[in-house]
C-alpha cells in the first residue's frame, strides 16, 4: 500500500517533469524519406494539338479562366543515359546560374551607371536582361499560337515579362521539339510600329530599317533572342487570348531545351498576366507537385478562380528600379516552433536603391537567404535534429543528413513568417533526397548577396496565388489537389 502511494508519488513527479520539458520542447513533425524522382523516359509525348483535360480544382471552367497542366523540365528533353542523381545535379547546375543572373540584374538596376552584363547589339542601346538563364526555367506548358493556333512548349518564367516564341525565317534558330511558328499563316499576326507607346513599353526599344519595333532579350548565359516586338493571339486549352505582344524572334541562341519560346509571368506591364488583365483579371496561380511524390502534374491557371479562398496573403513591395520581380516582406522563420533569434526583418530589406529584399520566384529550385540569416537557420535546424545520423555535405548543401533504413523521422518544424502570413512547410519542402543512398539535405542555402530568393522546392504542394491587381502574394496548403 505505503509502496503504491510512493510510486504514484514518484509518477507524478516525473510526470510533473515531462510536462514541464515538452513545453520548453520543440514541435516536430514526421518525413517519410522518399528517393528522387525517376528520369521519365518519353520525352516530349504531348504532341496534341490541344490540351489534355486533367481534373483540376478549378471547376466551372469558363471564358475568364484557365487551367494548364505544367511539366517540370526534367520529365522533358530527359537524356537516354540520364539518372536520378545526374537530372538533380543538372537541377542545381541550372539553378545556380540562374540565381547569379537573377542576383546580378538585381544589383545592376540598383545601380544606374553600372554596365549591364550580357550581349549588346549594335542597334540597340542597351539590352533587357531577364531573370532566366542557361534556357532554364523548370516549368514548361503548350500552348497555341497564332490562327489557326499552333501549339508549341513554352518556358514559364516569374523572373522576366516578355513574351517571346522562335519565328520564321530563322537567321538564328536553336532547335525546339515542335515546328517553327510561322507568322505569314497566321491570320491574327499583327506588327507593332517604331515609337507607338506599346513598343516604347520595352526597356530598350530598337526601329529596323521597315520602321519594325524591335525587341532583345539577353540572359547571363549568353543566350539572347532578338526580332520584331508583334502582337498575336495566344490559346489556352480553348480559350483565347488576343492581341498579346510578343517577340517574334528571327535570330535566338541558348538552351532552351526544346521550348519554343518563353512565357513571360513577370510583374511588369508587358508580362502575360498584365497583358491579359482585362480577362483574367491580372491574377494566376500555380502548385508544382513533389515529383517524387505525386504522379499529378503541376498545374497554372489564370483568372479569378486562381485566387483560393482559403490562401494566406502577403502584400507585394515595390523596388522602385525593378518592376519584374515578386518583392515580399519576410519577418523571420521559425525551427520547432521557436522564432530563429538570428532572423530578423531588418535581413531581408529592401532597401530605396532596390537593394536586398525577399523575391519568390517559380524557376529558382533552392532558397537562397542572405547570408547571416541562413547560418542562424542552418544552426537552429541542426541542433533541433541533433538527434539524426549527420551526412556528408552535398553540393550547396552543408546540412545533410544519413537516413538509410529509416521509413519515419521526426524532422523540427519549418515556419516562414511573411508580412501577414505564417507559411508552415511539409518537411519534404526542407529535407530532401540528394542521392539514391539515403542521404537528405537541409535544402535551403545561403547567398552572399543582400537579394533573398524563396524557390520553388520550397513552394511544392502550395498553390501560390500571384493577385497583380491585388499587389499580393497567397499561399495555400495542400493547394494541388
Ligand atoms: C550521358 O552521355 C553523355 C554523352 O555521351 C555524357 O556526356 C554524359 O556524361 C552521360 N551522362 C550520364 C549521367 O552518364
Ligand atoms: C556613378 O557615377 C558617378 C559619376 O561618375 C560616380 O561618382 C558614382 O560612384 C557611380 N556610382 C556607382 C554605383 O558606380
Ligand atoms: C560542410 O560544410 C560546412 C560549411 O562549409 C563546413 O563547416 C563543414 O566542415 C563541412 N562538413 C563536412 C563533413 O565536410
Amino acid at each position: 500500500m505505503a509502496a503504491g502511494i510512493i510510486s504514484s508519488g514518484l509518477l507524478s513527479t516525473l510526470l510533473l517533469l515531462l510536462l514541464s520539458v515538452s513545453a520548453n520542447s520543440l514541435s516536430y513533425q514526421t518525413l517519410t524519406p522518399h528517393s528522387l524522382p525517376q528520369p521519365n523516359k518519353s520525352p516530349f509525348t504531348d504532341s496534341s494539338d490541344s490540351q489534355t483535360l486533367t481534373s483540376s480544382n478549378i471547376e466551372n471552367e469558363n471564358e475568364n479562366t484557365i487551367s494548364l497542366d505544367l511539366h517540370h523540365l526534367d520529365t522533358l528533353a530527359v537524356p537516354t543515359n540520364a539518372t536520378a542523381e545526374s537530372l538533380f545535379k543538372h537541377r542545381l547546375l541550372r539553378d545556380s546560374i540562374r540565381v547569379k543572373t537573377i542576383t546580378s540584374l538585381a544589383a545592376v538596376k540598383g545601380h544606374a551607371n553600372a554596365t549591364r552584363p550580357g550581349r549588346s547589339k549594335a542597334d540597340f542601346s542597351s539590352s533587357v536582361i531577364s531573370g532566366l538563364a542557361q534556357g532554364s526555367g523548370e516549368y514548361f506548358t503548350r500552348i497555341g499560337i497564332g490562327t489557326p493556333p499552333r501549339y508549341a512548349y513554352m518556358v514559364l518564367d516569374t523572373g522576366s515579362d516578355i513574351v517571346w516564341i522562335q519565328c520564321a525565317p530563322c537567321r538564328r534558330c536553336y532547335t525546339q521539339s515542335d515546328p517553327i511558328f510561322d507568322p505569314s499563316k497566321s491570320k491574327t499576326f499583327g506588327g507593332v510600329a517604331c515609337g507607338t507607346p506599346l513598343c516604347n513599353h520595352l526597356d530598350s526599344p530598337g526601329c529596323n530599317q521597315r520602321k519594325k519595333c524591335m525587341y532583345q532579350v539577353s540572359y547571363g548565359d549568353g543566350s539572347f533572342t532578338v526580332g520584331e516586338f508583334s502582337t498575336e493571339t495566344l490559346t489556352f486549352r480553348k480559350t483565347k487570348v488576343n492581341n498579346i505582344a510578343f517577340g517574334c524572334g528571327h535570330d535566338n541562341e541558348g538552351l532552351f531545351v526544346g521550348a519554343a519560346g518563353l512565357l513571360g509571368l513577370g510583374r511588369g506591364k508587358l508580362s502575360f498576366p498584365n497583358q491579359a488583365g482585362r480577362q483574367f483579371g491580372s491574377k494566376f496561380s500555380y502548385c508544382l507537385v513533389d515529383r517524387s511524390m505525386s504522379a499529378k502534374p503541376s498545374s497554372l491557371v489564370f483568372g479569378n478562380a486562381a485566387v483560393s479562398r482559403v490562401a494566406r496573403f502577403t502584400p507585394l513591395l515595390n523596388n522602385p528600379k525593378l518592376d519584374t520581380f515578386y518583392y515580399v516582406g519576410l519577418t523571420g522563420v521559425s525551427v520547432g516552433g521557436v522564432r530563429v533569434p538570428g532572423i530578423s526583418s531588418s535581413l531581408f530589406e529592401l532597401d530605396n536603391s532596390g537593394n536586398g529584399g525577399v523575391i519568390i520566384d517559380s524557376g529558382t529550385s533552392v532558397t537562397r537567404l542572405t547570408r547571416p540569416a541562413y547560418v542562424a537557420l542552418r544552426n537552429a535546424f541542426l541542433s533541433g535534429a541533433s538527434h539524426l545520423k549527420r551526412g556528408p555535405n552535398f553540393s550547396l548543401f552543408d546540412a545533410c543528413f544519413d537516413l538509410s533504413g529509416k521509413t519515419e523521422v521526426k524532422v523540427p518544424t519549418v515556419v516562414m513568417h511573411f508580412t501577414g502570413a505564417d507559411v508552415s512547410l511539409p518537411a519534404s519542402n526542407y529535407l530532401i533526397p540528394v542521392d539514391s543512398s539515403g542521404n537528405f539535405c537541409f535544402a535551403f542555402a545561403g547567398t552572399s548577396s543582400g537579394l533573398s530568393i524563396i524557390g520553388n522546392i520550397q513552394q511544392q504542394g502550395f498553390r501560390v496565388v500571384y493577385d497583380l491587381a491585388g499587389s499580393r502574394v497567397g499561399f495555400t496548403p495542400r493547394g494541388c489537389a
